[in-house]
Order: structure tokens, then C-alpha cells, then sequence
């Protein structure tokens, strides 16, 4: 590349261009040297996952991209992700290679695995030290082709080869059209022009591929008990810094900062935008501002998970009243929340429909709210289709899949999801809450402005379910006596 044409930043760089300086730059580098690579664990599992791709779809050539680096703002990047398609099937999480595709090319009744990326340029190349999007100067190096087959058990093909091969694209090829818009258009270009059968093709592609997730293996199960295990490690230090918490005008702020700190330092990053609320900013249901003052009465409600190397993550809620105790109001909505959330757990194992276990933590809410005196019906009435009036005070679900997206299997249909059967494997978060708005004329004043949720990482067992965050203390007592040891 010429710093002219291809550099963005040709208007302040101060490169110099000149051949002594080009020449002197480009030689008397060492050989490398870099650790043997090792097949990485996951590789027999993403074997089987795309061996069930190749019974689905014999014959297809299946595009499967990694997605690009998204710009923050002109020159400078997002934190890269793949999407988690791609690493559910390549194997290759948060040291993915922006851009690299993986290409499923149809072999008998199987598929040929081909992962494309950008190789390490060399020093024999100027881009080492002049690209600050992929030179090895300016984002650390990149894996020989040998190193990332071996270690996710691929064949490797240079990126640059990717646009001949998607040219001879057809209808009988499908793309997941959402993680990497400019493959996508050079597939629907070389498939004639884009018909919406194409589209609706795709669309089955990416729908099959969440649907398949909703079960998880045993190394997807071990890597979300790894990122629940260091969620667990970012709550205990929270709970340790709460006096500086206090004392600072946005001590929100230093909430979300440690515990984020901590899931750098186990993991790859957090896997959502923390939530760190104190008092009635935890009736806001996602609030990520964080920029509020942490008082000594408040409940904090923080929600948060780290999600590891695998790009599995967790996704935990605890309430915690910040003076170490709660107060009467306080245990008495903490409680119903967590019976709720006991009831629902109680229901799960194999065999029963997803959206039981949303209806057993909202039997409990509703007789709650309706004891207190708070709904203008019976529990029953406001439980039954045309009522709902306990509603008002959990407008959110009670559970969601989990795996590499916080909300995992988005595209699975409705009955493979909420209407769908619970089965061995699968791992859903229980999350029921109570939100008493600041301004609900429908509560007594001393409810208004609290905000409670209980949220836990469930995985479904042969005859039940095991709680994978059941370490992390969870009744009002445990709460307590949680802060006391933190302190
Ligand atoms: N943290 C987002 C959720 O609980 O679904
Ligand atoms: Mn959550
Ligand atoms: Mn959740």
C-alpha cells in the first residue's frame, strides 16, 4: 500500500516514504519463534456441530463469516468479537481474526471445513509497520496458517483468496447473511440478483444454526461454569470496595469499573453491559448509564457477567442492600423475588414446556402483590390471560437461553423455544424481579423506588436442574452475612 491512497490518515502520519528508511525497516528481523500449537478442546465438538449442518444441509455450500471490526469512530475500533456463529462452529473465539471466514464446501454427504483469514504479512511487506488496522506494528501478531489448522483442526486458505471462491456462488449456496454485510453481498451478487427464495434460504440457515445451539455440549457447560465462576469472583470484589463506593459522587461508575476489571483479568470481557443500580435506577430495567451516587440505604442491583475465552458468558443479577442490612421493606420484596425465583427453579427438568417456569415465578409474584394489596383484582384473576395485572411490576421475562450470546438461540422459533420442550442440556437463566416505580401512586410510599431481581444460571440435568450459580449467596441471610465477610 502507498501512504497516499490507502492511508486514512495520510493528512497527519509522519512516516517517512523514502527507500532508505524502507529498505532499513524491512530487513534483519530474526525468525520467529512461537510455541508448538495444540489442538484446542473444543475441536471434537465443532466437529460434531458442523457434521450437523452437513445431515441438514447435504449438498450446500455453507458461508459462515467471522464479521468485520466495527469503527467507533473514524480510525478507531470497537473491541473485535466474532460473531458467535462463527465460533460455534470454527471453534475460534476471542483471538478470532477480524474478517476470516469459515466456507463449508459439500463433499458426498458431508462438508469439507475451509477457514479463510488473513495470514501474517511478513516482513518482507511494508504492512507490518504502515497498517494500523492488521500490521503486526500496531495490533500484535497474527498466526501462522499451520498454527490456527492445527489448533482448530481446519485447513487454512488465505482471505485473499475468499473473493474468487465466492464468485462461483449459486442458489445452492447460504450465507449468514447478518455477521459480515460485504461477503454477503458478494455472494448475492455472484447468485444473480438477491431473490428474497435466497434470502428466505439464508434465513433457515441462520434459524437451524440457533436452534441447534439451544442444547449444549459438555464443553459449552464447562465454559459457562468457568464464566460463572469468575462472575462470582467480580461480585466478591464489589462487595469488598463498597465504602469507596459510597464516598464517591458516581460510585456506580466504580461498581461497573471493578467488576469489569475483574472480567478482563479472567476473561475476554463482559458479555453484556454491566448494570450497576443503586436505589430507583433499578427500576429501570437496563440501566447502563451508571453514573449515579451509591447511598448507604440503597439496594444495589447489579447485573453482570464475564464472558470467557470461549466467548461463553454468564449472566448473573444480585440485589444487595449497601449498608449490610435490609430493611423490612427491603427483605419482604428480596424474599417474594427469591420465592419466585425458587418456585420456578422447583419446576424444571426434561420433558416440561419452556414457558412453565415463567409461569410458576409469576404464580408467586402475583399472590404476592395481591397479598400486599397492591392489585385491583384477585392473584387468580390477575393471572389469568386477560388480566396480568401483577405485570406492571415485571414487565420482563422470566428466563432466556444462554451460551455465547447473553441472549442465546435468538433466532429459534417460538416452538423450539418459549412453547418448546425443556431438555437435557440446555442452560436458561431464572430472573424474576420486582419493580416498584418511583412515581406508582399503586404502591405504598415506603415500596416506591425499590427494585429486586434474583438472576441465576440454570443447566438442565437428566432428572432435574443444577443451579451453576447457586455458590453466589443468594437468600436475604446469605446476602448479609455475605457483606459482612466481604467488608
Ligand atoms: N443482562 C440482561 C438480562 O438479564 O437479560
Ligand atoms: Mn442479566
Ligand atoms: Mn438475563
Amino acid at each position: 500500500m502507498t501512504e497516499d491512497t490507502e492511508n486514512p490518515n495520510a493528512n497527519r502520519s509522519t512516516l517517512p516514504t523514502e527507500s532508505a528508511f524502507r529498505s532499513y525497516i524491512s530487513g534483519d528481523w530474526a525468525d520467529e519463534a512461537r510455541p508448538s500449537p495444540r489442538e484446542r478442546e473444543q475441536v471434537p465438538f465443532c466437529v460434531e456441530r458442523r457434521r450437523a449442518l452437513s445431515a441438514e444441509f447435504t449438498g450446500l455450500t455453507l458461508v459462515i463469516p467471522a464479521g468485520p471490526s466495527l469503527v467507533r469512530a473514524y480510525d478507531t475500533h470497537h473491541p473485535y468479537r466474532a460473531h458467535s456463529t462463527f465460533t460455534y462452529y470454527s471453534g475460534w473465539g476471542s483471538d478470532t481474526i477480524p474478517d476470516s471466514v469459515l466456507v463449508l464446501t459439500p463433499n458426498g454427504t458431508q462438508h469439507d471445513a475451509t477457514l479463510y483469514y488473513r495470514f501474517p504479512a511478513g516482513r518482507g511487506t511494508d504492512e507490518f509497520y504502515t497498517n494500523p488496522d492488521i500490521g503486526e506494528f500496531w495490533v500484535g501478531p497474527r498466526p501462522s496458517p499451520d498454527d490456527v489448522s492445527v489448533e482448530l483442526g481446519i485447513p487454512t486458505r488465505a482471505r485473499a483468496e475468499l473473493d474468487e471462491m465466492l464468485s462461483h456462488a449459486d442458489s445452492s449456496w447460504r450465507i449468514i447473511r447478518e455477521a459480515d454485510s460485504t461477503v454477503t453481498a458478494e455472494v448475492d451478487s455472484a447468485r444473480g440478483t438477491a431473490t428474497d427464495a435466497d434470502a428466505d434460504h439464508d434465513a433457515e440457515f441462520f434459524r437451524f444454526t440457533s436452534e441447534q445451539r439451544l442444547i449444549k455440549d459438555s464443553f459449552e457447560i464447562a465454559e459457562i461454569r468457568k464464566a460463572v465462576d469468575a462472575t462470582a469472583l467480580g461480585f466478591n470484589d464489589v462487595l469488598s470496595g463498597l465504602r469507596e463506593v459510597v464516598e464517591h459522587e458516581r460510585g456506580e461508575r466504580l461498581i461497573e469499573g471493578t467488576f469489569n476489571r475483574r472480567a478482563r483479568a479472567e476473561g475476554n470481557f463482559n458479555g453484556y453491559e454491566t448494570i450497576a443500580a443503586a436505589g430507583w435506577h433499578a427500576c429501570t430495567l437496563h440501566w447502563t448509564r451508571n453514573d449515579g451516587k451509591v447511598n448507604d440505604g440503597d439496594l444495589v442491583l447489579m447485573d453482570a457477567g464475564v464472558e470467557v475465552e470461549s466467548l461463553y458468558t454468564a449472566d448473573i443479577t444480585r440485589t444487595f442492600p449497601v449498608s449490610g442490612t435490609f430493611s423490612k421493606t427491603q427483605r419482604r420484596v428480596y424474599d417474594a423475588v427469591r420465592e419466585a425465583a425458587d418456585a420456578a427453579f422447583a419446576v424444571v427438568k426434561p420433558g416440561i414446556v419452556f414457558k412453565e417456569v415463567h409461569a410458576a415465578a409469576m404464580n408467586v409474584i402475583a399472590h404476592k402483590v395481591a397479598e400486599w394489596g397492591f392489585l385491583p383484582v384477585s392473584a387468580e384473576e390477575s393471572l389469568s390471560e386477560h388480566g396480568q395485572h401483577h405485570r406492571r411490576y415485571m414487565v420482563h421475562g422470566t428466563s432466556h437461553h444462554l451460551g455465547l450470546d447473553v441472549h442465546d438461540c435468538g433466532q429459534a422459533r417460538a416452538e423450539f423455544y418459549k412453547d418448546g420442550i425443556v431438555r437435557e442440556g440446555m442452560v436458561f437463566t431464572i430472573e424474576p424481579g420486582l419493580y416498584f416505580q418511583p412515581d406508582d401512586l399503586t404502591v405504598p410510599a415506603e415500596f416506591r423506588g425499590i427494585g429486586v431481581r434474583i438472576e441465576d444460571n440454570i443447566v438442565v440435568t437428566a432428572t432435574g436442574a443444577e443451579n451453576l450459580s447457586a455458590g453466589i449467596p443468594r437468600t436475604s441471610d446469605e446476602v448479609e452475612a455475605w457483606l459482612k465477610r466481604q467488608r
